[in-house]
Order: structure tokens, then sequence, then C-alpha cells
């Protein structure tokens, strides 16, 4: 058995939102900006929800497989910010794209959900029981982000990336995962919206920004991403030399460049496109898989390592042999 990705699609907002444009409403500069995060814009919502996002990056997915939605047997979205507590994201992206035989419904891991979604996804076609999953990730932080909280932010955008899995006969290939989470660590990074509606007291649903204190999540992050990278090749029994590409969830240009010191490894193959959308959460590591795809840069048979780590805390990895092309 066989299990490998057989399509990638992504999607982010037409609106561009420099750091000039939010040194106009936050006291922040261009300057500071860039040198603290490496980011010098993002794009954000001017109305596409999350489901609207994930659907269009399902169906680039789609086509660059060259399946019908038809085919495919379940939908996973990881998502923080779905458009409303139900109908699922997973489950609007089905009914916007056809995809009529599948089971679909979301994950949370915040900025670790594509990496928690893929992993799942594996985990069913390992076990036999489907042959062909979307996995989705996808976030509109724009909706929950406090826009008078320049330590937040300056750091978010909105985006979707997706990723067709299949099962096919055959043994080539890798494919090796870890994943952890520490719910007592919740609180350093937060979204307060509660669903606190109270028939007997008459209190109403709360709705809350995101909170964070990021001094920490950047020293859990230098920690742990290391640390996992190095579980999962271990486990896998390759060496991280074996390792081409190491596709990282896009947070803090600084926490790549450290993660990149700590593994000694160099910034050449860790690819980064923070630059241009900022951290957009579940789907920073989807939207830069497909912009690598796209760009010709990934080659089968190439190793790569996705891994990822963000709010409950939660942190995950994927390693698996790039079978397209
Ligand atoms: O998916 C995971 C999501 N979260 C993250 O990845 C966050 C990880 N953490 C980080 O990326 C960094 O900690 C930040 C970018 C959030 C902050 O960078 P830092 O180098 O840790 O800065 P800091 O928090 O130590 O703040 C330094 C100074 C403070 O001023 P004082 O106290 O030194 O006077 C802040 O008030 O920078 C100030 N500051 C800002 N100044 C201009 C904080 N935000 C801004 C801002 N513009 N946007």
């Amino acid at each position: 058995m066989e299990i490998k990705i057989i399509g990638t699609g992504s999607f982010v907002p037409e609106h561009a939102v420099t750091n000039d444009d939010l040194a106009a409403i936050v006291d922040t500069s261009d300057e500071w900006i860039r040198t603290r995060t490496g980011i010098r814009e993002r794009r954000i919502s001017e109305g596409e929800g999350t489901s609207r996002m994930a659907a269009e990056a399902a169906k680039r997915a789609l086509e660059n497989a060259g399946i019908k939605a038809e085919e495919l047997d379940m939908i996973l979205l990881g998502t923080s910010t779905p458009d409303c507590c139900f109908p699922s994201g997973a489950c609007e992206v089905q009914a916007e794209i056809g995809a009529v035989n599948a089971a679909a419904y979301d994950l949370s891991a915040a900025c670790s959900g594509f990496i928690f979604a893929l992993n799942t996804a594996y985990s069913f076609l390992a076990a036999g029981l489907y042959r062909t999953i979307l996995v989705i990730g996808a976030d509109c932080l724009s909706k929950i982000v406090d826009w008078s909280d320049r330590s937040t932010c300056v750091l978010f955008g909105d985006g979707a990336g997706a990723a067709v899995v299949r099962a096919e006969e055959g043994d080539g290939g890798r494919f090796h995962m870890l994943m952890g989470s520490d719910g007592q660590r919740g609180p350093v990074l937060a979204c307060t919206s509660r669903t606190v509606g109270n028939f007997r007291t008459g209190t109403k649903p709360q709705l809350g920004y995101m909170t964070m204190d990021g001094q920490e999540v950047f020293k859990f992050a230098v920690k742990k991403v290391p640390e996992i990278i190095e579980q999962v090749t271990e486990e896998a029994g390759v060496s991280l030399e074996d390792v081409r590409w190491f596709i990282l969830h896009q947070a803090n240009y600084r926490i790549s460049e450290s993660i990149a010191k700590r593994l000694k490894v160099s910034m050449d193959r860790i690819p980064m496109n923070i630059e241009s959308y900022g951290n957009t959460s579940a789907a920073t590591v989807p939207v830069l898989l497909d912009e690598m795809n796209r760009q010709g840069k990934l080659k089968k048979g190439d190793l790569l390592v996705l891994a990822g780590f963000g709010g409950g805390l939660t942190w995950g990895a994927t390693l698996f042999t790039w079978q397209m092309g």
C-alpha cells in the first residue's frame, strides 16, 4: 500500500494589507514588523469566509489531481475559525464542490490543523477504510484578531490550502507522523469566544478576540519543533541530511531561523513565504506546499518533513516521500 499526495491547491484573498497600512491604524512600523517577523504584507478577507476560501483551494487541488469531487471518500478541514458552529466548514466545502460521496468534518488544532488532518487522513487510508481523502487547512484569522492590538494584529493573514491524498497499490514511499498536545498551556494562545448562552440566566454567547503571550509561543516553538523533527526522522530511520525540504508553519522568520540553527540545517532547505502572507494559521503549510508544487520545486522521490505548532498547545510533524511528477 502506497499513500501519496496526488494534487494540491491553495487560495488567498486578493486584498493585500501592507505593514504601512497597519502603521496607519496601530502604533507600529514597517521596520519593526519586518525585522521582528519577516512579514511585509498579508492577505485579508473582504468577505470570503473560511468555507469559501477552503472550497476554492479544494477545487484547485482536485483539478491538480485530475479527479472528480465524487471520488472523494472524506473531507477533513483543519480550522479554528469556522464560519459558524455548525454545519461544519467541511460540510460547506462538500456542498460547494459536490463531493456527494464524502464524509466531511472539521478538526480543531489551530495552526497545527493541516498536519493533524493530514495525519488523520493517513490513518484512515493506512487502515484501508478509505481510498481518497481531501485534506484542507484554512483559517480566516482576521475575523478574530483585535485590530487595535499591535502585538497580534500585525502577524496574521487569511488563506486556505488543500491536498488530495490517495491510497494505491504499491510499495514506494515513506510516511511517518507524530502529534502532541499540552492543554495545560492553552491560555498562552487562545481565542475566548464562548458558547455560554444560558437558558436559566439569559446569558448570551460571547464573542472574544485572540490573545497571545508571544514570547512564550516563540520559546515553545523553537524548542518543540526541532525536537519533533528529530524524533520523526529518527523513527523513520532517516537522517536530517536525507530530507530535501522542511516545510514549516510560517509564524515568524526568526522562529524558522532558530529551528534551522538548532537542527544545523541550512535555510536553503526551509522555504518561506511569510513575507507575502503572514501567519495564516492552519493554511501556512498547505499553501507553501502548493506553491512549491506549482513552481516545480518538488521532485518525485524527495523526502519532505512538514512540521507545525499552534494553539492548544498542539504540535505535529509528517515525514513522507513526494510522489507526484
Ligand atoms: O502560530 C503561532 C502564533 N504565534 C506566534 O507565532 C508568535 C510567536 N512570537 C513572536 O513571533 C514574537 O514574540 C512577536 C513577533 C510576537 C514579538 O516579538 P518579540 O521580539 O518577542 O517582541 P516583544 O514581545 O519582546 O516586544 C518588544 C517590544 C515591546 O516594547 P517594549 O516593552 O520593549 O517597550 C513591545 O511592546 O516591541 C513592542 N511591540 C511592538 N512595537 C511595534 C510589540 N508589538 C509591536 C508592534 N510594533 N507591532
